[in-house]
């Protein structure tokens, strides 16, 4: 094999059985393409959330987030996605059915903090909410809950102003506790996962809601709903 000078493999080197199809080529220039626009959309969403957050604790002297946590999708998750779909796996097709190559999780303190982020997103001129799935309103099967909101967010680039949509998952600490341990038994733990074990979730879920709102409660000083 050929090393030029400056230490590069030329493609026409690498034997065949390596070497990438123009189809596959296409797609790895796209995806550094997509990859750079989506990171951007992402860091555009993750600085506009934190600018809410510090006004609100400025006026209010209370932070509705607790932590943001944020990532852009992998290749094989995208690929996968497209083929449970039943889609070509194609630049266009990532832009046109993959809504969630951005993702962003934003966990708030109290249940009232995730409406309120919502209903400033909503109102905003700049940001577009093209899709909302309420799972606190009407949870999973699972249990599973959080607001779900699929957001349009435009970035400047050297071409112009282009829109990219951002997933935005909101929710408290208690139903991200649940989310996080719920996804380690389903996919991750060495035991079987059992009917059982799912029936027990979703009474933790149930538990989780209401420690959510007596929290919420106490916060607001409002009387307790039941006398210990
Ligand atoms: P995909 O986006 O393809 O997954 O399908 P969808 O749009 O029907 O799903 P949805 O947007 O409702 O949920 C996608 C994301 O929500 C997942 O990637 C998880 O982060 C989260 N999620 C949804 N359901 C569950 C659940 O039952 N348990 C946990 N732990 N997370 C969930
Ligand atoms: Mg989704």
């Amino acid at each position: 094999m050929m090393i030029e000078k400056s230490g590069t493999i030329r493609l026409r080197d690498i034997p065949t059985t390596t070497r990438l199809t123009q189809e596959e080529q296409e797609l790895a220039a796209g995806m550094v393409r997509v990859t750079h626009l989506y990171r951007s959309a992402l860091k555009v969403a993750v600085t506009q959330m934190e600018i809410l957050d510090e006004e609100f604790a400025r006026l209010y002297d209370h932070s509705p987030i607790h932590h943001i946590e944020y990532r852009i999708k992998t290749l094989d998750s995208i690929i996968d996605k497209l083929h449970r779909r039943g889609l070509e796996v194609n630049i266009d097709n990532i832009y046109a059915h993959i809504q969630d190559v951005a993702g962003i999780r934003v966990i708030c303190n109290y249940l009232d903090d995730i409406y309120y982020l919502r209903s400033l997103l909503t109102r905003s001129e700049s940001y577009t909410v093209i899709r909302e799935v309420d799972y606190i309103k009407a949870p999973k099967e699972t249990g599973y809950r959080s607001l779900h909101l699929i957001v349009n967010v435009p970035i400047v680039i050297s071409e112009g102003t282009m829109v990219l949509p951002v997933e935005i998952q909101l929710r408290t600490i208690a139903m991200d506790m649940w989310a996080s341990l719920e996804h380690e038994l389903r996919y991750k733990s060495d035991r079987q996962f059992t009917e059982q074990d799912a029936a027990r979730l979703r009474l933790c879920s149930d538990a989780i809601s209401e420690i959510d709102r007596e929290m919420q409660d106490i916060y607001q000083g409002n009387e307790p709903k039941y006398h210990a």
